[in-house]
């Protein structure tokens, strides 16, 4: 039950509801949705297994899991770059998404002292970029998300954080399905599910295909390792597919409940789907500026936001640390602050990218569209491709059948979907989005 509440507390963060909901609207709408679905299913829920599958049967981080298995099995030390790159990919998220957290934390504030109380949509909009424009303050949150999670990871107190996973998750839930039914009622639903779920296939495009596979591996945080740390202490008994099934169904309907209470606000008020990272921060607050008890229901869900943020933040900068460790004199907390300094620092960049930086440096991307699709779209697909490819291909098949614990037919259609699909399928979206 503990691994259920950690992996889900790393799952659903902010990338089922602030990422989730822009890149739908960015990407426009529903054949992203779907796509995502796909990936989810066929790419991610093997990858899943895959690095559940080696944590357990490596029983360490993921650098010695791989240098463990690798030896074990006869094969190259190179497999620990699966390890590496996970972690690099961990500390760059985490730099962009303490950002982000920030935000969420500004609005914990803004939603109490009533800035949002029977504000139209412009108001909200304003109150939104004036935060970007302030590098300052935007500094402030940032350091401010940061530092709780230092103080988190630096005394573990994660066990505690755990717990509250188990009532604050279903909490989020509830609160998101009253934003639907707020939707329902005053919002153009209609056109929102029509956005989310009916597509016009002629408008994709390989950059549509390749980020709805990078969201489905950023939203399962899959692709960096943790998964298969989380891994290594999943007791025996644990059975790893209904497993893996609860956390892929809880961390997907956060996500689709997320964007069917922001799409009718969207459509109400006219506001643009591909808004970008905003969108959460300019449509969610309409709704709590404008119903009874709003400042109320906007408190509790920034709070619910911050707490899904943090539980994921938190297992984004433990393997970073992990790492500073077992390679530096230092000691667990000095681990802890010299990693988070760096993440920190890069975070600095990020944020302004918003104001002072607002422009190009490669590719043409700012630094945080850089971090952000540079790790989800790359560094997590190949990562995931190196893990699945390993567990499928190259351990042992006994190994693997009694980790699965599945029957004849179950360990087939596994060597099926974890052989071929997945690994054809993250093939086939790299190609598709260099056509
Ligand atoms: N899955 C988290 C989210 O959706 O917000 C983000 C994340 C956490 C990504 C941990 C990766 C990770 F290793």
């Amino acid at each position: 039950m503990v691994f259920i509440l950690a992996a889900t507390g790393s799952a659903v963060g902010l990338g089922n509801i602030w990422r989730f909901s822009y890149m739908v609207g960015e990407s426009g709408g529903a054949a992203f949705v779907l796509l995502y679905l796909g990936c989810v299913l066929l790419i991610g829920m093997p990858v899943l297994l895959a690095e559940w599958i080696l944590g357990r049967r490596g029983q360490s981080n993921p650098i010695n899991t791989m240098a463990k298995l690798a030896r074990e099995g006869g094969r190259t030390q190179a497999w620990i770059l699966i390890g590496l790159s996970g972690i690099l990919a961990a500390f760059l998220i985490l730099s962009f998404y303490s950002v982000i957290g920030g935000w969420s934390l500004a609005y914990i504030l803004s939603t109490v002292t009533g800035t949002f109380t029977d504000q139209d949509a412009e108001a909200v909009g304003e109150h939104f970029n004036s935060l970007l424009g302030s590098p300052g303050v935007l500094l402030l949150w940032h350091t401010a998300f940061m530092v709780l999670v230092v103080g988190i990871v630096a005394r573990g107190v994660t066990k505690g954080l755990e717990a509250a996973v188990r009532t604050l998750m279903p909490a989020l839930v509830i609160l998101l399905a009253l934003l639907v039914v707020y939707g329902m009622t005053t919002g153009h639903f209609g056109e929102a599910l029509r956005f989310m779920f009916s597509p016009d296939w002629g408008a994709v495009t390989g950059e549509v295909v390749i980020a709805a596979m990078g969201q489905a591996f950023f939203t399962l945080s899959l692709g960096m390792g943790i998964m298969m740390a989380y891994g290594s202490y999943l007791g025996r008994d644990v059975k790893l597919v209904s497993t893996a099934g609860t956390v892929i169904v809880l961390d997907t309907v956060v996500a689709l409940l997320a964007g069917m209470a922001i799409f009718p606000i969207v459509f109400l008020h006219g506001l643009s789907p591909g808004e970008g990272p905003g969108l959460i921060f300019v449509t969610l607050p309409i709704a709590f500026g404008n119903i009874t008890g709003g400042v109320i229901l906007g408190l509790i869900f920034f709070l619910l936001l911050t707490f899904a943020a943090l539980t994921s933040a938190i297992s984004l900068l433990e393997p970073v640390v992990e790492f500073v460790q077992e390679r530096s004199p230092f000691s667990r907390v000095w681990s802890t602050v010299a990693a988070a300094i760096c993440i920190w620092a890069l975070g600095i960049a990020a944020l302004m990218s918003f104001n002072v930086w607002d422009f190009p440096i490669l590719f043409g991307l700012n630094v945080f569209d850089l971090l952000d699709t540079f790790t989800s779209r790359f560094l997590l697909p190949l990562t995931g491709l190196g893990a699945v490819v390993f567990a499928a291909w190259f351990l042992d098949r006994e190994s693997v059948r009694q980790e699965l614990a599945m029957g004849t037919t179950g360990t087939m259609l596994w060597n099926v979907v974890a052989r071929f699909v997945a690994p054809i399928g993250v093939v086939i979206v790299f190609v598709s989005a260099f056509l």
